[in-house]
């Protein structure tokens, strides 16, 4: 399902609907980035060859100031709480120039003992020319409902290091323990080993600029990156929640991997493009529109975004 509007708005309605059925909520808010977002689509001019880029406004993330961005984000976390099935989680996609302020944002609505992960997502891109080490890397922080229940977790697992395979060849390792039951040392077992249990830095690419899940909206997100929560958080038929939807990569994902899925944006622009992307699936989303009762205070900007495109050619 594909809602249109304030998330504000959707999450308090779905409060009187779906309240503790969601098994993961990914949030991907926009960063602070005191910049307005374009869609830029690239193709060709039939008649002179040429590439014609055009843009057209995605989203907004100009604020008034960190505590009005804080304090729209904190409202929203703390309904996709009350939306969280028991043995639920929510993971927030941020950046490092706010990631700790969101930590103790968390630690507040969820409590600190709820804290389950930070998560380093490391990607490699053109490097900035910058006096200062490239920053390569994004946050996720991810929360469960309820600390005194066991989460929903499928263990994944990761290649071991070329040294581990050096040492122990690829046979499942067992741990020797003495009688208070600490580790004296490792032994080897007749089993092959699935690999070490995945750890919490994640290298994974950007969504290239030739790639196929490519929609030319503003801070995509690479599929792989959410098809990794969605198989440790969820099952199937299990309910995923993406208030910050923008091109619908989570709906993408949990339509492949036959999760149930609920997107929110405000953007007109995003929900074009997560209900293109969606009916190129096969699947055509179920939508409704939702309006907040009074205008956001706090935003340098008005909503709804001018729609209108604009174009001029590339080089
Ligand atoms: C960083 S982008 C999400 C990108 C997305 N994960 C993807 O892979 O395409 C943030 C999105 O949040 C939306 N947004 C920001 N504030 C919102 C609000 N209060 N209600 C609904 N949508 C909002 C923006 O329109 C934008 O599309």
């Amino acid at each position: 399902m594909l809602i249109s509007g304030d998330n504000l708005a959707a999450l308090s309605a779905l409060t009187r609907r779906t309240r503790g059925s969601v098994m993961l909520a990914y949030l991907d808010p926009p960063f602070f980035t005191g910049r307005q977002h374009d869609r830029v689509e690239r193709s060709r001019d039939p008649e002179s060859g040429r590439v014609v880029r055009t843009s057209t406004p995605a989203f907004d993330d100009r604020w008034d100031g960190l505590d009005d961005y804080l304090t729209e984000l904190r409202d929203r976390v703390a309904l996709v709480r009350e939306l969280l099935a028991p043995e639920g989680c929510v993971v927030i996609h941020v950046d490092p120039k706010t990631s700790h302020y969101i930590k103790v944002l968390c630690d507040e609505v969820f409590g600190p003992r709820a804290f389950a992960s930070e998560i380093v997502w490391r990607y490699r891109r053109w490097p900035a020319k910058t006096p200062n080490f490239q920053r390569v890397h994004d946050v996720l922080l991810r929360y469960v409902r309820d600390p005194d229940v066991r989460p929903k977790f499928r263990q994944l697992y990761e290649p071991l290091a070329a040294s581990t395979l050096a040492t122990w060849g690829s046979r499942k390792q067992r741990a020797v323990l003495d009688e208070t039951g600490r580790r004296l040392r490792s032994s080897t077992t007749e089993e092959d080993t699935p690999g070490a249990p995945l750890g919490d830095v994640w290298e994974i690419g950007i969504v290239a600029p030739i790639s196929r899940e490519r929609t030319g909206y503003p801070t995509q997100k690479p599929e792989a990156l959410i098809e990794r929560l969605v198989q440790v958080c969820t099952d199937p038929d299990d309910l995923v929640l993406d208030p910050y939807a923008g091109s619908g990569t989570t709906l993408a994902v949990c339509h492949r991997l036959e999760r149930r899925a609920i997107g929110i944006d405000e953007s007109p622009e995003a929900i074009r493009v997560a209900r293109q992307r969606l009916e190129q699936l096969g699947q055509a989303p179920l939508e409704e529109r939702v309006e907040l009762a009074a205008p956001r205070a706090g935003r340098a900007r008005t909503l709804p975004l001018a729609p209108g495109p604009r174009t001029r050619l590339a080089g």
